[in-house]
């Protein structure tokens, strides 16, 4: 009996992947179908189904699914799901492809089929319903709502089978793990409670602080990161990493830390994504999420703890992978190292705060980053981006 959480909805993970012998079929089938051309959001959903991180789905979101989602956080089933996970086609597209009908979904980027679709709905969306419910604003400003703003006119819902996983598995070899290989690795060490770190960002001081008081009070620390499509301004997967593994390698316990990657792409929904962070990593395995300040927020849209105080709006059972929640990290010049308001007794004109935001606004400026802002390691790596970057 595995001593993890379960995954959300069930016993048993759903990766909609098919085994290779059936891909290579069904491939050859596929270019013969239809083509529907998928934006990077849907492209990366399609590979968050293959992967089975979006367990239980078992494929694009129906019209009844998505308003319980948008409207009441739940699938038609009543099952708990806070984010809509759905697929659209333009009008005359939408049109050609009939209801039973299968269609072949297509990286509108690289034009790699990456799945199939068997089209079980077609319907139109209330995009300002969706925006307001989930973004908890209309704001075209706002990425995600963007993002809504631009989907094609018809909503495909059905079944999928996927096909591929783009070039996560390749391109990031030892970072990318699937909900089962995360599991098996936790089984191995033996980790029941285990909290994931959510970050888009190199990790600075005050996410690496949050990660050590996981690491006091759980088995151990998956430090999990976004490997799909980010905002502009935002540092690439690959500098990422490569700063994280340096902050790693010289300032964590071995083994207390597991650095990994998943291809989600951001919504920057705040506290609605917040819990959609949380019910992925409970199909990875993990019983816990960090959440901190202003959990994947964007600009001024949401509260610094409404990601947090929302997991105190679901009902028992709808999740069981819990927040867990940390107040704002700083470093406290009078008590020489970093601290909460929970821990520190001294004036605001002690603290230095930290955000990955203004670590960025710094380095394209080229100013100095003092070591009690970011490692000097993670610093280094850093540097030479933006200097790759300003050349
Ligand atoms: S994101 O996915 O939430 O956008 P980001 O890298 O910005 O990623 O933050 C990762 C995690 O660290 C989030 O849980 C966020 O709330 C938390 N966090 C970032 N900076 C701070 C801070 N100074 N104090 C407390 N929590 C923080």
């Amino acid at each position: 009996m595995s001593k993890l959480v379960p995954p959300h909805g069930g016993d048993s993970l759903k990766p909609l992947l098919l085994p290779e012998v059936e891909r290579r079929e069904e491939l050859k089938r596929a270019a013969s179908l239809k083509k529907i051309p998928m934006t990077s959001r849907e492209t990366s959903d399609v590979i968050m189904l293959a992967m089975g991180a979006y367990t239980p789905l078992d494929g694009f979101m129906n019209k009844a699914d998505w308003k319980g989602v948008c409207a009441d956080m739940k699938l038609a089933s009543g099952l708990f799901w806070p984010i809509p996970i759905t697929l659209s086609a333009d009008q005359k597209l939408a049109d050609s492809i009939g209801v039973g009908e299968e269609a072949a979904l297509v990286d509108g980027e690289t034009g790699e089929i990456m799945g199939i679709i068997e089209v079980s709905e077609k319907y139109t969306i209330d995009r300002d319903f969706e925006n307001s419910h989930v973004y908890r604003t209309t704001d075209p400003k706002h990425p995600g709502v963007a993002k809504v703003n631009e989907q094609a006119a018809v909503n495909i819902a059905g079944r999928v089978r996927a096909l591929s996983e783009g070039v996560y598995p390749e391109k990031y070899k030892d970072l990318y793990l699937r909900p089962a290989e995360s599991r098996a690795v936790f089984a191995e060490k033996g980790w029941s409670k285990v909290a994931a770190f959510q970050t888009r960002n190199p990790m600075h001081r005050s996410h690496e602080h949050l990660a050590k008081i996981a690491v006091e009070v759980t088995d151990g620390v998956f430090i999990h990161q976004v490997l799909g499509k980010l905002k502009e301004g935002d540092i690439p997967a690959e500098v990422r990493t490569e700063a994280i593994g340096a902050m790693i390698d010289n300032y964590f316990v071995p083994g207390t830390v597991i650095q990994a990657g998943y291809p989600i792409e951001m919504r920057y929904a705040g506290p609605r994504e917040a819990l959609i962070h949380a019910l992925i990593r409970q199909n990875f395995g993990c019983s816990h999420l960090i959440v901190g300040r202003d959990h994947a927020g964007v600009g001024d849209y949401y509260g610094p703890f409404d990601a947090q105080h929302i997991f105190d709006e679901l009902w028992p059972g709808a999740l069981v992978t819990q927040a867990l929640k940390i107040d704002i990290t700083f470093f406290c010049t009078k008590c020489y190292g970093m601290a909460t308001a929970k821990t520190c007794p001294h004036g605001k004109e002690h603290q230095i705060n930290i955000s990955g935001t203004k670590q960025r606004e710094m380095l394209s400026k080229g100013e100095p980053i003092p070591p009690e802002f970011s490692r000097p390691e993670v610093v280094e790596i850093l540097r030479k981006y933006y200097a790759g970057l300003s050349k």
